[in-house]
């Protein structure tokens, strides 16, 4: 590999938000590591961004004990590390095993892993969740960064469709917490708690299947399978262009002072209406695959929230609706033109 700004590990190279968190990692000239749970997903990964500065190691199952020691003993010295692997899905059997032991585990295994073996680490950037601020039945009159959703364990056992990912980000975020805060480890943590995550799909997606979790919405109304009846937009009204987050997280990396920090990277307010309003007009191909007479359902007094954190400090300026919905239509349409 060739000189660069530094060397940065990047977990879960094959996610959504990951794919463009690595993009924006080359462009500003780092030589990057991201780990995938296969060779075969690694080697799709570097071979799509080819001559870049990227290799990748394998890491099967953040919820093993030890799951990326071996990445440090081999791989290392670091600069940065991001953490962005986490399981993000709505067909949940087994929470522990599908969603709190990969957050909590993977997140905390980081953290030791560090430790131990990344003595030259500097700044641990962890990807959290408004799932982790927002308190649905109980807002306060702003969110903002002191804000935590109150989902317990317990909560996730009980309800696992609508607890279970949302215990897996707030226990694991809290666990990052209370690790730098008890072990006052070498580097410093930033997290990013970004919400409802829109924008161009991931490199080499295979299929309009393996699409992200919160890509779908946009993915079904290019298919027509909300022709009948928009689902309800709740209970999360809020959204962020994904290239906004990789950019988030590149400067929570960098920027000195973001250090010791959470960021709610929040855009604005949307509604499934609003989406579906963007395609009719961009894309008048799609017109009769959309309702006619959808009804806007973001409610006239939904909760407010402050961003200004993210723009003072990791100089975000968000992306519009219109520009982030017509792209990721561009986007689906170009891989997969019969869609
Ligand atoms: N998308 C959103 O709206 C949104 C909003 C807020 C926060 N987030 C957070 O952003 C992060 C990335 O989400 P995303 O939307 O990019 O989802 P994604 O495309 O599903 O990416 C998740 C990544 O985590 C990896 N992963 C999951 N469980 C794993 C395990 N047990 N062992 C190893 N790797 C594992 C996946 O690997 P495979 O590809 O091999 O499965 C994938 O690389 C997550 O932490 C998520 O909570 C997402």
């Amino acid at each position: 590999m060739d000189k660069s700004n530094g060397r940065v590990l990047l977990t879960g190279g094959s996610g959504f938000i990951a794919s463009h968190v690595l993009d924006t990692l080359l462009d500003a000239g780092f030589q990057v590591v991201v780990t995938a749970r296969s060779e075969e997903k690694g080697e799709t990964i570097v071979e799509s961004v080819k001559p870049h500065q990227l290799s990748y190691a394998v890491v099967e199952d953040i919820a093993k004990e030890g799951a990326f020691d071996h990445v440090f003993q081999t791989q290392a010295p670091f600069d940065y590390v991001v953490h962005t692997a986490s399981p993000y899905h709505l067909n949940v059997q087994d929470p522990v095993k599908e969603f709190l032991d990969p957050a909590i585990k993977g997140t905390t295994g980081v953290l030791r892993s560090i430790k131990a073996h990344g003595p030259t680490v500097k700044r641990l950037v962890i990807t959290s969740s408004s799932a982790a601020i927002l308190n649905p039945g109980n807002h306060p009159e702003v969110y903002d960064e002191t804000c935590w959703a109150p989902t317990t364990y317990e909560d996730a056992i009980n309800h696992p469709a609508k607890n279970g990912y949302r215990a897996s980000k707030v226990l694991a975020e809290k666990a990052a917490w209370a690790f730098v805060e008890n072990e006052k480890p070498n580097f410093d943590l930033a997290v990013i708690n970004c919400t409802y995550v829109f924008g161009p799909i991931q490199r080499k997606l295979a299929s309009l299947e393996a699409m992200n979790t919160s890509n779908h919405r946009v993915r079904n109304m290019v298919q027509g399978k909300n022709k009948d009846g928009l689902d309800p937009t709740a209970p999360v009204f809020t959204w962020v262009d994904v290239r906004d987050v990789a950019l988030a997280h590149l400067r929570a990396m960098t920027v000195p002072k973001a250090g010791g920090n959470r960021f709610y990277v929040a855009g604005s307010y949307f509604s499934n209406k609003q989406i579906a309003d963007v395609i009719r007009e961009r894309f008048p191909s799609l017109a009769d695959r959309l309702p006619a007479d959808a009804v806007d359902d973001l409610p006239g007094d939904v909760f407010r929230f402050n961003n200004r954190k993210s723009r003072e400090v990791l100089g975000i300026e968000y992306t519009s609706l219109e520009k982030c919905i017509t792209d990721t239509v561009g986007s689906i349409l170009a891989v997969f033109p019969d869609v």
